[in-house]
């Protein structure tokens, strides 16, 4: 009895930390993959950027980490601040490759509650204005055809 009481003890405690493990890629297939596909390639010609290897450019800069927060998919998303958190990171971990930043910090709930109540206005323009603040840092984002 007692073996079976510390058997159900344990699969419930270690139960959150895999929940949390999946959530990330469940949430990319339930909320992004319509738009973003399974191999994060986008569909640039209709205005949905690849992430693959370029992606990572802006969690280099705050105003960039923003705009990640405002993009409708994820400001949209109804998921919350850590369940966001995770999916960021799961993007940057998975398609960002050489364009992640040297010194990049993983997004934590805190920074998503934080950038999420910042106005950004229009999200497009708002991309154009971080997409000249990368330039300036010799840094390109992928290509974005909205006029
Ligand atoms: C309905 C289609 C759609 C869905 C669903 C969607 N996105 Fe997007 N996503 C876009 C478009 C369009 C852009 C271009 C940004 C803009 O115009 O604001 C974009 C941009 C992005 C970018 C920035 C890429 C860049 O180069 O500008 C990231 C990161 C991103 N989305 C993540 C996500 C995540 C994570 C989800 C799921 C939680 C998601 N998106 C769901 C359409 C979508």
């Amino acid at each position: 009895m007692k073996l079976i009481t510390a058997l159900v003890f344990a699969a419930i405690t270690t139960l959150p930390a895999q929940a949390a493990d999946r959530a990330a890629d469940t949430n990319f297939v339930l909320k992004c993959v319509g738009c973003h596909l399974t191999d994060g390639s986008g569909l640039p010609s209709a205005g949905i950027p690849d992430f693959v290897d370029q992606v990572g450019v802006f969690a280099a800069l705050p105003e960039g980490r923003a705009y990640l927060l405002h993009v409708p998919g994820v400001i949209g998303s109804s998921l919350s601040d850590a369940e966001i958190a995770d999916v960021l990171n799961y993007v940057m971990d998975t398609w960002a490759g050489p364009s992640l930043p040297e010194h990049y910090t993983p997004f934590t709930p805190a920074e998503v509650a934080e950038l999420k109540a910042q106005n950004v206005g229009n999200a497009v323009k708002y991309r154009r204005l971080v997409v000249e603040r990368l330039k300036l840092l010799g840094l390109d984002a992928a290509d974005y055809p909205w006029p």
